[in-house]
């Protein structure tokens, strides 16, 4: 899939078919205005809400959320199921917008260790928007990037033990088939917040020529303007894919 041009006159020139988003700084927002951590979350559900509506606006055809990593479950259990209750609230309040809108809900991630009223929200999300075919919104809860990719290993070593396939057959288009993202075309621009600079866990196999925008701002914070300052500076950069530059032939940086 290419990269297109936006469906919105404000929008630069280019913008990324697909683009992952590493929602970080909650805690450290909340913290730096003395409030409790919950409510950095819950301030930051309020920017998911912004994210999409800008994405929509600037015609961005699949967002993914990174939403609870496998390992968020490291945190206190008062903040895991502040989170739960936060997935629950977007799911129920939100879900019949999305939905009007012609947004299209998916899930990565392990769902089996889930909570059963969590999974089936999830579920209910992906089947009511199933049909649809504006922003694609991938929310990747209870998602570990390695555990993804072990866990699609495995389902291909069961084929091979079982004579179904062979060790040759195990291509890298194969495995990409054997991911939670199959059918969703690798993220051209991941953003993260908070100024971090690392992927943990998010997307590994996918991002491999991904372009990267770290935003000097809170997750809280995120609005258009951080979303198109962030296009902006993809549209700056020249994807290669391995290849050469078709600007000039120098090999100094
Ligand atoms: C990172 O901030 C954020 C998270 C671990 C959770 C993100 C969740 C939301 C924005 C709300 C739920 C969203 C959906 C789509 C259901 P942090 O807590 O790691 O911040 P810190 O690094 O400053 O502590």
């Amino acid at each position: 899939m290419r990269e297109g041009a936006s469906a919105s006159h404000e929008a630069p020139v280019r913008v990324p078919v697909h683009l992952g988003v590493i929602m970080d700084g909650n805690g450290r927002w909340a913290t730096s205005r003395n409030l409790p951590r919950f409510e950095g979350h819950r301030r930051g559900m309020e920017a998911v809400r912004r994210c999409v509506r800008a994405a929509r606006e600037l015609g961005i055809r699949y967002v993914t959320l990174y939403s609870f990593s496998s390992e968020n479950w490291s945190r206190p259990a008062q903040e895991v199921s502040e989170l739960m209750g936060l997935l629950k609230r977007f799911v129920r309040h939100d879900l019949a917008e999305l939905h009007a809108s012609d947004v299209r809900v998916r899930i990565i991630g392990e769902r089996a260790s889930l909570p059963r009223d969590i999974a089936s929200l999830l579920e209910e999300a992906e089947n009511l928007t199933r049909a649809n075919t504006g922003l694609t919104l991938v929310v990747a809860f209870n998602y570990g990037s390695r555990q993804e990719i072990a866990s699609a290993a495995q389902r291909l070593a069961i084929e091979v033990a079982a004579g179904r396939l062979s060790p040759q057959d195990i291509t890298v288009e194969r495995l990409n088939a054997s991911l939670d993202t199959a059918d969703i075309p690798d993220p051209d621009l991941i953003v993260r917040t908070s100024g971090e600079q690392r992927l943990s866990n998010f997307l590994l196999w996918q991002a491999a020529y991904a372009e990267f925008v770290f935003l000097p701002i809170y997750w809280p914070e995120f609005d258009h303007a951080a979303l198109l300052g962030a296009l902006e500076e993809f549209a700056r950069r020249e994807r290669r894919f391995g290849g050469i530059s078709a600007r000039s032939g120098s090999a100094r940086p």
